[in-house]
């Protein structure tokens, strides 16, 4: 970022370091933990269920991406004695975090999926969310085998809102993404969060049928099953599909689309998502449920995944790098990553496997 100046000299531009597990990084003032990380890259990403990059004033309530802070910053090194919401809280100089690296932090993860779950069917097996469903992939990384809420869970009534839309309420944990799409992508919004606590329900008011031509992109953002798209609902099982970059002349959005295709039929059609699941840009509803046929799009290929998941069985990809062939020399070089210098001098000899050290003679 760079401080606003009054002469001709060149802006002094901020830069902030953050060490995250070890990892350290360069950012601008305002970039928060979870940004940070992202940054970064791999395992030490925070799984976030209700922060969407995309969406202003998103985040801060599902508390599934806690970090913990252990150096405040430079200036004021105390570490913060609380877990924090790593998509709310902003970065400082010097600032250490631990995020994948930290006891505290997976047993408070591992807490915080347990709560999701309290009330939460176990329709997996028939629910259409299935192998791309956010909380899925947070009880496989982050949940306990066994549950302990033996109460009944609580359920809600089945609500029509529309004609594109399924609400499966019982799915929801009101995390608000589909609450700021309505907000800040349609001209009006016609549902919200009802009720408080425990009650809390998506809902419309008096029952309105959600109609609206960016409507759409609610099930793009819902974590999980709780909104899905009526036109594709028990069709197919997600990882049936083959997913195609597409797009098309539309005058009302991008025109850049997935489209899920099962032997020559359009199944289904979405917005392009990243690794992080959120969308690379919001498409219309005449996109998404009047195009269906495989002449309404210019096909580019196929479409694939950095994230490994169900969903990306055979679809993803990583990127390798080349291996250089030193033929004159007839050596083969390899990977980078697989070179390694070893100094005899540097190896530990008390090194112990298994609690032995392993110049033990037996
Ligand atoms: S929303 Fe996700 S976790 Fe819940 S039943 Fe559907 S697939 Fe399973
Ligand atoms: S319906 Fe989906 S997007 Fe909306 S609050 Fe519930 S989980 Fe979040
Ligand atoms: S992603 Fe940070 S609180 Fe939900």
């Amino acid at each position: 970022m760079a401080k606003p100046t009054t002469d001709n000299r060149q802006p002094t531009i901020i830069i902030m370091k953050v060490t995250i597990d070890g990892q350290e990084i360069e950012v601008a003032p305002g970039t928060t933990i979870l940004q940070a990380a992202r940054m970064i890259g791999g395992e030490s990403v925070p799984p976030a269920m209700c922060y969407y990059s995309k969406l202003k004033g998103t985040g801060g309530k599902c508390r599934c991406c806690l970090v913990d802070v252990t150096k405040g910053s430079e200036a004021d090194p105390r570490p913060m004695p609380k877990l924090v919401a790593s998509c709310v809280t902003g970065c400082q100089d010097g600032m250490e975090v631990a995020s994948k690296s930290s006891d505290r932090v997976k047993e408070a993860r591992k807490a915080v999926t347990e709560f999701l779950l309290i009330n939460h069917p176990l329709d997996c097996p028939v629910c259409d969310q299935a192998g791309e469903c956010d909380l899925q992939n947070l009880s496989f990384e982050h949940g306990k085998l066994q549950q302990r809420f033996v109460e009944e869970k609580r359920t809600f009534e089945p609500e029509d809102i529309g004609p594109y839309i399924q609400l499966h309420m019982n799915c929801c944990i009101v995390c608000q993404r589909c609450v700021e799409v309505a907000d800040q992508l349609t001209d009006k919004r016609v549902h919200g969060v009802l009720n408080r606590g425990d009650h809390s329900q998506i809902s419309t008011c008096i029952s309105t049928a959600i109609d609206n031509e960016f409507s759409g992109n609610m099930i793009d953002v819902c974590p999980m099953g709780a909104l899905t798209d009526k036109t594709f609902r028990f069709k197919s099982r997600v990882w049936f599909n083959k997913p195609f970059n597409a797009h098309r002349d539309c005058d009302k959005c991008c025109g850049k689309t997935t489209v899920w295709m099962f032997g020559n039929e359009i199944q289904r059609v979405t917005a392009r998502k990243d690794e992080y699941h959120e969308v690379e840009d919001f498409i219309c509803n005449t996109c998404r449920f009047d195009k269906k046929e495989v002449s309404d799009w210019v096909i580019e290929g196929p479409r694939q995944f950095e994230k490994d998941s169900v969903i990306n069985q055979n679809k993803k990809y990583n990127t390798t790098e080349k291996v250089v062939i030193e033929t004159e020399k007839g050596i083969l070089m390899g990977r980078e990553v697989d070179r390694k210098k070893i100094s005899m001098a540097d190896i530990d000899y008390n090194e112990k496997i298994d609690g032995n050290p392993i110049n033990t003679k037996k």
